[in-house]
């Protein structure tokens, strides 16, 4: 599948690398593409010939880019960004309960068919999920069943178990969930570490 990831800082490249290796095609789309690399493309040309986007840019970029993109009209769009902001000095998830930052993307992006994952882990673990066993779960919400598929798939494809959490307002449990990995990785420095589901046998 040819997957537009917008963004190729430290998720971009790591989400890269997994889905790369399952045997997708990956282009970036960012705001400078080097001429001299062909994988990096304007976010609007990404978008418009991949199958699935990948959104891996802070938050507070999104609106422009789903600007940029006409919308991600058609397109299967995986948000992995954390809305994060300084709340009194510390680094705090800026909305949530009410809405999420995925349904806040939808909004802007009403033809465009919504999915939240990729964002509940740190990027060390997204490169290579498999140096886990058993592998760290990756859950997905969002609306469209025959885009959640291809969603759970790519997650799959990357590395992760892929679990259905329902439709996007489940997006307002992941992205808190994120929260939780970074709070205990990025501020307790916890040693680096993946969530995992255990099925009862
Ligand atoms: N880091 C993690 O472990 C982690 C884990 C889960 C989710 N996330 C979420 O994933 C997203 C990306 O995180 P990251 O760690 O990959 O960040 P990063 O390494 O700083 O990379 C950010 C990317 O976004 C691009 N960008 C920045 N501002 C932009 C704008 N206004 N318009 C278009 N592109 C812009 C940057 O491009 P330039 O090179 O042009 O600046 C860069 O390619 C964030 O929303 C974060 O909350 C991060």
């Amino acid at each position: 599948m040819r997957i537009a990831i917008i963004g190729s800082g430290n998720v971009g490249t790591a989400l890269a690398t997994a889905l790369r290796r399952a045997g997708h095609e990956v282009i970036f789309g960012v705001r400078a593409p080097d001429p001299a690399d062909p994988a990096e493309n304007s976010i609007a040309e990404a978008a418009a010939s991949a199958e699935v986007v990948i959104l891996a840019i802070p938050f507070e970029a999104v609106a422009d880019t789903v600007r940029a993109a006409d919308g991600f009209a058609g397109k299967v769009v995986i948000d992995a960004t954390n809305p994060l902001g300084m709340i009194d000095g510390k680094l705090e998830l800026t909305m949530g309960f009410q809405t999420s930052g995925a349904e806040q993307i939808a909004a802007l992006a009403p033809r465009a068919h919504i999915f939240k994952s990729f964002n509940q882990t740190g990027f060390e673990n997204m490169a290579d999920p498999a140096v886990y066993s058993p592998r760290p779960v990756m859950f997905v919400a969002g609306d469209d069943s025959r885009g959640k598929a291809k969603a759970l798939a790519l997650v799959a494809d990357a590395g992760f178990e892929p679990v259905d959490a329902g439709g996007l307002r489940a997006a307002r449990l992941l992205e808190p969930f994120g929260m939780l990995w970074i709070e205990l990785v990025r501020k307790q420095k916890a040693p680096p570490f993946a969530f995992v589901m255990q099925h009862r046998p």
